[in-house]
Parts: structure tokens; C-alpha cells; sequence
């Protein structure tokens, strides 16, 4: 890794007065190179609280966005334009209002790896981090749309019991992660835990030791006397797993769970995005006002 490289990036941040934010699934420079790195839901609160005039977001355009609905006033950057997120965009508005209007007294919950126009069109915003939560303080009499991702979507069904209209989206990444990929890695490490997202596929969701947001992982892997564990999300966040817990060992589900949109963003293009202010990502009103109220209800929801 370049020193020069790095120290210009530092020597940047001070002068735009920026912070950077990375996700658990950066590459390893990046979130070593990060002033905070996190889940969807740590990231959320650190984007609306930060004081910083500039956020350099290391992530995928629905984190980029909601740090700008989140802080209109600041300037958000995302070093890659095209690190997009393939569930975000399985549903659009015309989808969200035409199911909308076949359960009209419905409650909508959207995850937050949704574009800001599905949030602005939703009455809740929620995280892998805090969707259970966020769906037991609901209404029992009310019924509740969940968009776009089956899969947390199912997660809380099966943990609450509570049916839900879910929509069919779901990540291309965590689809990829096989109940035969847990039995191989089981066989390998038999004292081995198996930490599962909630976004994978229901079949290995049934076999996990634990469903929990990345946020969540790296909490438990702390605090757990467990010394091995098998990971069944994207392999990004096996770095952060490792280096918080040097004495412990922590082996991917499977090398595919790679979400490349994750993997766009490099030290480079963090040092470019600086120099240029570029990619300025804005969300235009009224959008932006209406995604924000959802968002503010999920940062309500921190779990304990
Ligand atoms: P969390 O880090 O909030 O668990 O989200 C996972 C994810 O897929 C982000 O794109
Ligand atoms: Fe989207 Fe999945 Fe990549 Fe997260 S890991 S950004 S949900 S494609």
C-alpha cells in the first residue's frame, strides 16, 4: 500500500474538513484507511451526526444517499458513480405505489438498500440491524408491506411470526452463499459457529448459528467465548472480524460471497474523489424530505 498515497488522502480530509465512512464490506484498505467503519444502520447514525462539511462515503450509492437525506447540508461524496446495489434497484416507485394500492391500508417498511424514492414512498425505513425491532413496535392490526428484500423480510417473519406482503428482491451476493457450502465448511471446522446475514436464502438461514447484521457479527465475535467461526455473508468483513480478534479464526462461507459493487471503490479513487469533490451525490425534494421521515423512525430504533 502507498504511505504517499495515504498521506495525501489525510492531508485532503483536513483541508475539506471530511470525514470517511466505509462499510464492513470495503476492501481492507478502505476500512483501515476509514474514520468510521460499520453497518447500514452505524454508518446511518454516524453520516447524521458527524460535524464534518464533506462525507466521503465507501460504500454503494442507497449509503450515499441516505447520508445526503440524512444531511442535506453537507456534501456526500461516493468515489465510484457505479457502485450500485443490484437489491436496491428490484423495485422501483411505480412497483411500490402500484402494491401499495392493492393493500392501501398497509404499513411499508423498506430496507434501507432502497433508493430514495422507494424510502420516500414507505412509512418506516429499517436496517438488518434493527428491522425485528422495528417491525414488533408496529401496529398488530395493521397489515405491513416489507420491500425490497425477501430474505430479511422472511427473517423477521420467521422470528415474529407476524405474516408480511414481501416483495421478491433479494442480493445476487448472499444467494450465492449454499447450504452445501455451510456442510463442507461444518465438516472442516466442526467447533466452529455458523454467523449468517439474514439476507441469505432461507435454507441457510434454517442452519445457522446466529442471524445477525454485520454490525452485529463483529459485536458478538468479541464478546463470544467462541474461538471459531464459520461466515455466511460477504467476505469483506472477515478483515475487520480478524484484525479486532487476532487470537480467533474466522473462515468464509464461501470466496464467492463477493458483492463487487462493494469491491469499486479503491484508495485512488478516494484521493480523486477529494481532489475533485466528486461523485456529489444529492437527493432532489420532495423526495428527500418524505425518505427522510422513514429514516428518522429507523434512527429511533437503536437495539440495545
Ligand atoms: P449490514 O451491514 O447493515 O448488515 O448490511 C449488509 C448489506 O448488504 C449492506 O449492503
Ligand atoms: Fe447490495 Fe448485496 Fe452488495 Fe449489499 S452485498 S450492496 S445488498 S448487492
Amino acid at each position: 500500500m502507498s504511505v504517499a498515497l495515504l498521506e495525501k488522502i489525510q492531508t485532503l480530509k483536513k483541508q475539506r474538513n471530511a470525514v470517511i465512512l466505509a462499510h464492513n464490506y470495503q476492501p481492507g484498505q478502505i476500512q483501515d484507511m476509514a474514520d468510521f467503519t460499520g453497518d447500514s444502520l452505524g454508518l446511518s447514525v454516524q453520516a447524521a451526526q458527524t460535524d464534518a462539511e464533506v462525507i466521503v462515503f465507501c460504500g454503494v450509492l442507497f449509503m450515499a444517499e441516505t447520508a445526503a437525506i440524512l444531511s442535506p447540508e453537507k456534501t456526500v461524496l461516493l468515489p465510484e458513480k457505479n457502485a450500485g446495489c443490484p437489491m436496491a434497484d428490484m423495485i422501483n416507485a411505480q412497483q411500490l405505489r402500484e402494491l401499495k394500492a392493492q393493500h392501501p391500508d398497509a404499513l411499508v417498511v423498506c430496507y434501507v438498500n432502497s433508493t430514495a424514492e422507494v424510502k420516500a414512498l414507505s412509512d418506516y425505513c429499517c436496517t438488518s440491524g434493527n428491522a425485528l425491532e422495528l417491525v414488533q413496535m408496529l401496529p398488530q392490526d395493521r397489515e405491513i408491506i416489507f420491500v425490497p428484500d425477501k430474505n430479511l423480510g422472511g427473517f423477521i417473519v420467521e422470528q415474529t411470526g407476524r405474516e408480511m406482503v414481501l416483495w421478491p428482491g433479494y442480493c445476487p451476493t448472499h444467494t450465492w452463499i449454499l447450504p452445501e457450502h455451510i456442510a463442507v465448511a461444518r465438516k472442516e471446522h466442526p467447533d466452529a459457529q455458523v454467523l449468517a446475514h439474514p439476507e441469505c436464502n432461507s435454507d441457510v438461514r434454517a442452519i445457522a448459528d446466529g442471524l445477525l447484521s454485520t454490525g452485529q457479527m463483529l459485536k458478538y465475535a468479541k464478546t463470544s467465548g467462541v474461538n471459531e467461526f464459520i461466515i455466511a455473508t460477504e467476505k469483506g468483513i472477515i478483515h475487520s472480524l480478524q484484525k479486532q480478534n487476532p487470537d480467533k479464526r474466522f473462515y468464509p462461507a464461501t470466496g464467492k460471497a463477493i458483492c463487487s459493487n462493494m469491491k469499486k471503490i479503491s484508495l485512488e479513487k478516494v484521493l480523486w474523489a477529494l481532489e475533485d469533490m466528486q461523485y456529489r451525490v444529492t437527493v432532489p425534494e420532495p423526495i428527500c424530505t418524505d425518505a427522510k421521515r422513514s429514516l428518522d423512525r429507523m434512527l429511533e430504533v437503536i437495539p440495545k
